[in-house]
């Protein structure tokens, strides 16, 4: 029988992590592996539409706990519609950003409380945690200055919050990769891509032999 595993990409914004995850997931795929690519709310109808409140510029007064409620119930949906069942299946899951963007962004970001964050989540998740979370660390300045750079991304709401905010989210993710040193690996994102997919390519598959 196929073992599934159940793989998060994580880092602040403009660390790169969603275009590795996608040459991530054509790599595997060209190798055979049998895997999905997903990102919350993943064409979850209903996660897509709690994250168009939670994204809608328009929402300006959106309570810092209705926000980490509304993510939570966003990643249940996404998580019961379609990760869980491709995990049944055997199949590998790639999943761009999951739990540890919460905690980072609504934990340490907005103050909440990291553990505040994982108790909602841990209700809303019935505590499914990633087998492997690959942190792409990187300086928020050089985070903001990629962002900047490209016209492509369409700029949110909550990219509009300051600097000191992401420094507080990149904080946060190294003290998570501590705290969960069994399941987090670091990836310096800093590098240039091809040496950033090559390392996350290595840890990824060094994973799926130990399976
Ligand atoms: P996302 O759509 O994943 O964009 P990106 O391509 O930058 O990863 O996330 C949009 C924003 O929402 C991003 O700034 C991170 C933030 N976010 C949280 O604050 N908490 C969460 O739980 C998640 C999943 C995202």
């Amino acid at each position: 029988m196929k073992k599934s595993l159940f793989i998060t990409f994580e880092g602040i914004d403009g660390s790169g992590k969603s275009t590795i995850a996608k040459l991530v997931y054509e790599e595997l795929n060209k190798k055979g592996y049998d895997l999905i690519l997903s990102r919350e709310p993943g064409g979850v109808k209903i996660a897509e539409d709690i994250r168009a409140i939670i994204l809608d510029r328009k929402n300006t007064n959106l309570d810092d706990r209705t926000e980490a409620l509304l993510f939570a119930s966003s990643r249940r949906q996404h998580l019961v519609e379609k990760i869980l069942p491709a995990l049944n299946e055997g199949k590998i899951v790639l999943c761009d950003r999951y739990i540890d963007s919460s905690l980072a962004y609504q934990g340490a970001g907005k103050g909440l409380g990291i553990d505040n964050v994982l108790n909602i989540n841990l209700f809303a998740t019935e505590n499914k945690l990633p087998d492997l979370t690959i942190l792409f660390d990187l300086e928020p300045e050089d985070g903001l200055g990629r962002i900047n750079k490209s016209k492509v991304r369409e700029v949110n709401r909550l990219d509009l919050e300051k600097l000191s905010f992401y420094h507080k989210c990149r904080n946060a993710y190294l003290e998570l990769a501590k705290r969960y040193d069994d399941r987090y690996k670091i990836v310096d994102a800093s590098k240039d891509i091809n040496t950033v997919l090559k390392e996350t390519l290595e840890i990824i598959i060094n994973k799926i032999e130990e399976n």
